[in-house]
């Protein structure tokens, strides 16, 4: 008899599996195992978080980067991309907007781009934190260092998202040529201690990416146990070095999405833009195997497009307002119901 259902059903009466368990699965799942699996994680993010699912607003105010990811569409050496950076009074516009369309977070996300200086951040993140004292701030800006990001929770922001990208020491300095596997974990360790809800997570299906790269990336999640997960197909983009490679599988993704919320059951796991580039019913997938987040965007119209970090990206020629209903709608359709409040994770309200 297969030990796969004895797997599924270890991973959701214990939240654990070995790396050996998770590479084994991986590489021997079927169809019908996947909707088992699917399933078992819809019931644990029931049983965590009801049948909410938490908005985020998300506002990708620069799309100017130092980094030279390989996957990357904003990669510093793409010179095709028409570069902008949005000011702090139109990044408090995109707040304000927002905020009326009931968002109580916003997600400021970008290129890592230091002309938003320390300084800079403080003060815009002091200006959103005084007009909307009851709304979390999510910063999503990369890597700068523990003082910097001390500052800035200081002045306000409560979370951070920075993905761990993979749990693969050398497939990470591979595809990333100017960044360092150690200092990304340092990074997340640094956040974590000074307070912040910090989202880690990975893409799925990179190039030369395995199975036990995967079961890596989830004992890594397991272990560092962050607030957020995101987890989201790797998406080639023609203008960079793995453009012509293949990209990540929608049943891939959703595994590791399911996989995550088995192991790591408190956490807010987003239904990832990617996921719903992907297939046009990729986010609501998701959210039946175990996410409980949708990040709509609310980056101006006119700017949208030019924040390609993978191709064909959704919504470019949508408006904030259209994001907003379109996903309320997504969710009800999927049997699920919108919730606009902060939507802390349970790991951070029992901290
Ligand atoms: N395909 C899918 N995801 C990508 N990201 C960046 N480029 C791509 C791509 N080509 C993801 C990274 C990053 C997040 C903001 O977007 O995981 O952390």
């Amino acid at each position: 008899m297969s030990i796969k259902p004895n797997l599924l059903e270890k991973a959701y009466q214990t939240n654990d599996l070995t790396r050996e368990e998770i590479t084994y699965l991986l590489e021997n799942i079927t169809p019908a195992d996947r909707e088992i699996l699917y399933s078992l994680a819809l019931k644990t993010k029931q049983a965590y978080y009801g049948d909410k699912v938490f908005l985020r607003g998300l506002i990708e105010f620069s799309n100017i980067c130092r980094q030279d990811c390989l996957y990357c569409g904003i990669r510093a050496s793409n010179a095709k991309v028409e570069r902008y950076r949005l000011t702090p009074e139109e990044i408090l516009a995109c707040c304000d907007q927002g905020y009326k369309l009931g968002y109580r977070t916003f997600v400021l996300q970008s290129g890592e781009d230091l002309w938003y200086t320390e300084e800079i951040l403080v003060e815009l993140i002091s200006a959103i934190r005084k007009s909307y004292p009851e709304a979390a701030i999510t910063l999503s800006i990369g890597e700068r260092s523990p003082e910097t990001y001390q500052r800035l929770f200081a002045a306000g922001a409560n979370r951070f998202l920075m993905r761990h990208e993979t749990a693969s020491a050398e497939l990470y300095e591979k595809i990333h040529p100017t960044m360092h596997f150690e200092k990304r974990r340092a990074c997340l360790n640094a956040l974590k201690e000074l307070g912040y809800q910090v989202g880690a997570g990975f893409m799925v299906g990179l190039p030369g990416q395995t199975p036990a790269d995967l079961a890596d990336d989830l004992r890594y999640l397991k272990e560092f146990h962050p607030d957020m997960i995101g987890i989201g197909p790797f998406i080639p983009h023609s203008e960079t070095p793995l453009g012509a490679e293949k990209g990540g599988t929608l049943e891939d993704t959703l595994v590791m999405v399911a996989l995550a919320r088995l192991l790591i059951p408190d956490s807010l796991i987003p239904a990832t833009t990617a996921l719903g580039t992907l297939n046009p019913q990729g986010r609501e997938l998701a959210l039946k195997a175990g996410a409980n987040v949708v990040m709509p965007i609310i980056t101006p119209t006119s700017v949208r497009k030019q924040y390609e970090l993978y191709e064909n990206k959704i919504c470019g020629d949508d408006h904030p307002e259209d994001c907003r209903y379109c996903i309320e709608r997504r969710i009800q359709e999927a049997g699920f119901e919108a919730d606009l409040g902060r939507g802390d994770s349970r790991q951070f309200i029992s901290r």
